[in-house]
């Protein structure tokens, strides 16, 4: 591949995973409910956390606000044969998830 597509191709990818800063409070607020809601029970994070999932130190290089908002979102998966599943958090209110969601995005 040429030079100019790849870097072409690359800005095209990195504008796909853009997430909006959030303010100083909103921040703080995601960090607690990140807590709250108990995603350290299965992955990593600012080296606390489990492992059993994988780190979302950086998964804003890997998915987007709305396809980390839809994981949240959707069913909880069946078991599988590790016993590992992400559970649904279709009670939490949507301006929390969204605000979570943003805030992973910007993890990178
Ligand atoms: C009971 C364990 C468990 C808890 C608690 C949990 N997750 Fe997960 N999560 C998983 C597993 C297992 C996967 C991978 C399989 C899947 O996608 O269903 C996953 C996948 C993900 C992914 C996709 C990761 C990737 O690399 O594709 C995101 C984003 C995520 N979880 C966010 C969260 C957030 C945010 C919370 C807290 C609100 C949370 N998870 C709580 C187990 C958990």
């Amino acid at each position: 591949m040429k030079p100019v597509f790849f870097i072409f191709l690359l800005l095209i990818l990195s504008n796909g995973l853009h997430a909006e800063p959030l303010t100083k409070d909103q921040h703080q607020q995601a960090q607690r409910l990140f807590i709250a809601l108990g995603c350290r029970a299965c992955h990593d994070f600012n080296k606390s956390g489990s492992n059993l999932a994988n780190s979302l130190d950086r998964i804003g290089l890997k998915l987007s606000e709305a396809e980390i908002l839809q994981k949240l979102q959707r069913p909880p998966r069946k078991l599988d044969a590790e016993d590992k599943f992400m559970p649904s958090y279709q009670t939490t209110s949507i301006e929390q998830l969204k605000l979570l969601s943003r805030f992973l995005a910007n993890r990178k």
